[in-house]
C-alpha cells in the first residue's frame, strides 16, 4: 500500500508542476491564497486515496470533508501555496492517514527536488529509501525555523517576541514557507527546532509523525496537538530544547491574553 500511495502522490506532484492556465485567488484574507492547482491536486488525491482504501474518509484543506470512520486521510494538496503562486519552487504535498484519530502513515512530497518523506507508526521515518533521524545539536548550534502568522497578523507581535528571545539562544532563524517540509527538514536533521503559532491538521499531520518516527519531539503548548482543530505546534530534535521553546512560547502566549 505504501508504494501505491507514493505513486499517487508523485502523480499529484506532476499535476502541481504543470502551471498552464494557473488561476490564483485569495480566500478570506489577502495573504491566504488558493490556486486552481490546489483544487485539482486535492480532487485527484481524494478520488485515488479513497479508492485504494475503501470506506476511508477524507479531509482536504480546500474542499473540506467529513472525518467519520476508523481511517481518515488528512491532506494538504499544496502546502506552501504562497510560494507556489510565486513559483518559488518550495512547496509540498502532505498526506496523512489517521487510524482512530492518530496518524498511522505520513507522506510529504517536494516535487521540485523529488524528495519523498514518509513514516509509518513505530516503523521509522524515511527520505526515499534512507532512514532519517533528527540531529543531536544543542540549542546553541541549532537552526530555528518559524513564521510570524501571516494569515492572522494580530498574532505577529507575539511571534516576533518569541523569535527575539530565541535568536540569541540558537544559531540562526529560517522560514521556508511550508510547514510540512520544515517538519521533514527537522526530521532529517537539517534544521533543529520549530515553532508555528497556528497550524491546521493538514499542515502538520504527516510531518508530526515523520518527526516522531525520526526520534524528535512534537506537540502543542503544554498539551498534545489536536487533529480536529488548528493549534500551535512546537517541534524539536531534543527534549530539553523543546522544553526551552515551550516555556518561551507559553510565557509569550500568556502575555498576549
Ligand atoms: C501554510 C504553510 C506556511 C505556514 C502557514 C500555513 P498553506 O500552509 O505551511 O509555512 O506558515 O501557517 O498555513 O496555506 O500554504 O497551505
Ligand atoms: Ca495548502
Amino acid at each position: 500500500m505504501i508504494d501505491d500511495i507514493e505513486k499517487i502522490i508523485r502523480a499529484a506532484g506532476n499535476i502541481m508542476l504543470n502551471r498552464e492556465n494557473l488561476i490564483i485567488k485569495t480566500k478570506g484574507t489577502r495573504e491566504n491564497i488558493a490556486t486552481s492547482a490546489d483544487y485539482e491536486v486535492e480532487r485527484f488525491l481524494r478520488k485515488k486515496l479513497t479508492e485504494i482504501l475503501p470506506g476511508s474518509s477524507f479531509i482536504g484543506e480546500e474542499d473540506g470533508g467529513e472525518g467519520e470512520g476508523k481511517y481518515r486521510w488528512i491532506v494538504d494538496p499544496i502546502d506552501g501555496t504562497a510560494n507556489y503562486a510565486r513559483d518559488l519552487k518550495v512547496s509540498t504535498i502532505s498526506v496523512a492517514l489517521t487510524e482512530n484519530g492518530t496518524p498511522a502513515l505520513g507522506f510529504v512530497y517536494q516535487p521540485y527536488t523529488d524528495e519523498m518523506f514518509r513514516a509509518e507508526k513505530d516503523k521509522g521515518a524515511y527520505s526515499g529509501n534512507n532512514r532519517i533521524h533528527v540531529s543531536d545539536r544543542p540549542l546553541a548550534n541549532s537552526m530555528f525555523c518559524t513564521s510570524w502568522s501571516a494569515y492572522k497578523k494580530e498574532r505577529a507581535s507575539m511571534c516576533f517576541r518569541i523569535s527575539e528571545r530565541m535568536f540569541p539562544l540558537c544559531e540562526d532563524i529560517r522560514r521556508f514557507g511550508t510547514a510540512a517540509y520544515e517538519l521533514c527538514l527537522l526530521a532529517e536533521g537539517r534544521i533543529d527546532i520549530y515553532y508555528e503559532a497556528s497550524l491546521q491538521p493538514w499542515d502538520f499531520a504527516a510531518g508530526a509523525l515523520i518527526v516522531r518516527e525520526a526520534g524528535g519531539f512534537v506537540g502543542s503548548v503544554k498539551e498534545k496537538e489536536s487533529y480536529d482543530k488548528e493549534c500551535p505546534i512546537i517541534a524539536s530534535n531534543r527534549k530539553e530544547n523543546f522544553e526551552v521553546l515551550e516555556k518561551i512560547v507559553s510565557e509569550e502566549m500568556f502575555r498576549l491574553s
